[in-house]
């Protein structure tokens, strides 16, 4: 089968170079020139982890391709899979410009028979809409397929989460399209993944729900951390004790400085914004997107408590992605929290195993180390913001020595604090 894909971001890349493993035909489009030209030549513009070999395995054997050309890719294809940015407006609602180029082009350029799926996170409606706009914008009538079919990709494990999904969604209005849908993820029906097919309105509104639920999730157990740490109590007993009720499940109940990345930010905002405009308050997540800004600020707090007034104190932040494994620094809570840090005056110097490059961009100002050790030395502090693994087997003898006061702030609860306090730092995690 041959399969277009417009957009080679994140999830287009992963998207493309998973389908041509399961033995489609690939033409993967961007009217990047610069980008389609890095990955002409083989070269990944993101991190993540495994792609490029998959990437280049596609190329190799001959069912991946890379074209500027949205007409060759349209024309070619039976399937377009629509997987462009759909960047949040100031308001937090989602800006359904690139879709909107991208349905005309479709228009403009079709010759024959089309399925066209929405993999981007689009507002409930948007597959609807979709239909209309290549419905108005052609000019011959053509027939066409509009099919919602939502990513659930993390970060750092795309391309298992693809190939292992926990279950895929189709939202579709017509038996051809459902048909063709599910031929393509064949490869998945033998690994026994659980299919859900539904109307186009419920796909859409499964991806925000999912999301939305994780994030609540998360913001849940932060706050019971914040709890905890008033009444004593160590918040990974609880987490644990909590999660081993099979009504809730153990993951996402790591506490935290708060969620960040592409997706949770973005996605609670959008139902939140999605519901107010259908006038339903939906107040849960109003409070879990507070909630989650106010983590933030309750993490510089923690660290001003332990090093005092940081005008002109050195902090090293370990970490600053907004989770390990990606370079991804996108509403990441380690960047929020240096740059509170850096308004109160503080001197802040950061090392990550790959997410320098991107926080240079948005944090030109601070100081960068080769390594965590370069990080600690002289400083009045060291924050752990990422739990990247290397981080999870520090010399600690090593950094106390090199650090100018021992203190120690585990935003992520790697270490143990009773560990700590015996090797002589000043430790603080969150929750416990
Ligand atoms: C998420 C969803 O998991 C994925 O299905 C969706 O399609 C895109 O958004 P991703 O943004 O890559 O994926 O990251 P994820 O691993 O889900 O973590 C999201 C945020 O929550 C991170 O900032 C992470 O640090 C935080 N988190 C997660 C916690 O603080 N505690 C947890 O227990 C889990």
């Amino acid at each position: 089968m041959n399969i277009c894909i417009v957009g080679t971001g994140y999830v287009g890349l992963v998207t493309g170079a998973c389908l041509a493993e399961f033995g489609m035909n690939l033409i993967c489009v961007d009217n990047d020139h610069q980008k389609i030209g890095l990955l002409k030549q083989g070269k990944i513009p993101i991190y993540e982890p495994g792609l490029d070999q998959l990437v280049a395995k596609g190329v190799q054997e001959g069912r991946l391709r890379f074209s500027s050309s949205l007409e060759e890719g349209i024309q070619s294809s039976l399937v377009i899979f629509i997987a462009v940015g759909t960047p949040p407006r100031e308001d937090g609602s989602a800006d359904l410009r690139f879709v909107e180029e991208v349905a005309k082009e479709i228009a403009h350029w079709m010759n024959g028979y089309k399925v066209v799926v929405m993999k981007s996170t689009v507002p409930v409606g948007t597959a609807r809409w979709l239909k209309q706009l290549i419905q108005q914008e052609l000019s011959n009538p053509i027939p066409f397929d509009i099919v919602s079919n939502p990513e659930f990709l993390r970060e750092g494990s795309a391309i298992n989460d693809f190939m292992r999904p926990d279950r895929v969604v189709i939202g579709a209005e017509s038996e051809q399209a459902m048909a063709i849908m599910k031929d393509i993820y064949s490869a998945l029906y033998l690994i026994e993944t659980p299919f859900i097919l539904t109307s186009l309105e419920s796909a859409e509104m499964i991806k925000y729900a999912t999301n939305s639920f994780l994030a609540t999730k998360v913001t849940f157990i932060n706050e019971i951390a914040n709890l905890c740490e008033k009444v004593g109590a160590d918040v990974h007993h609880v987490a644990k004790a909590m999660g081993l009720d099979g009504r809730i499940g153990k993951k996402f109940l790591h506490p935290g400085p708060g969620y960040g990345g592409s997706c949770f930010p973005k996605d609670t905002r959008a139902l939140f914004w999605l519901a107010r405009e259908k006038g339903y308050t939906f107040k849960i997540l109003d409070s879990v997107i507070q909630a989650n800004e106010l983590q933030k600020q309750r993490m510089v707090d923690k660290i001003i408590e332990m090093v005092g007034d940081p005008k002109e104190k050195i902090i090293g932040v370990l970490g600053l992605s907004f989770k390990p494994n990606t370079n991804d620094v996108r509403e990441s809570a380690s960047i929020a929290i240096i740059q509170r840090l850096l308004e109160r005056g503080a001197i802040v110097r950061a090392f990550d195993p790959a997410a320098m490059e991107e926080a240079k961009k948005v944090l030109p100002e601070l100081g960068y180390g080769n390594d965590p050790y370069e990080v600690a030395e002289g400083a009045h502090g060291l924050v752990l913001a990422t739990e990247w693994n290397q981080f999870r087997r520090l010399d600690l003898p090593r950094i106390k020595t090199l650090l100018r006061e021992p203190v120690f702030i585990d935003l992520r609860n790697v270490y143990d604090p009773d560990h700590m306090r015996r090797l002589g730092f000043r430790y603080c995690g969150v929750g416990r």
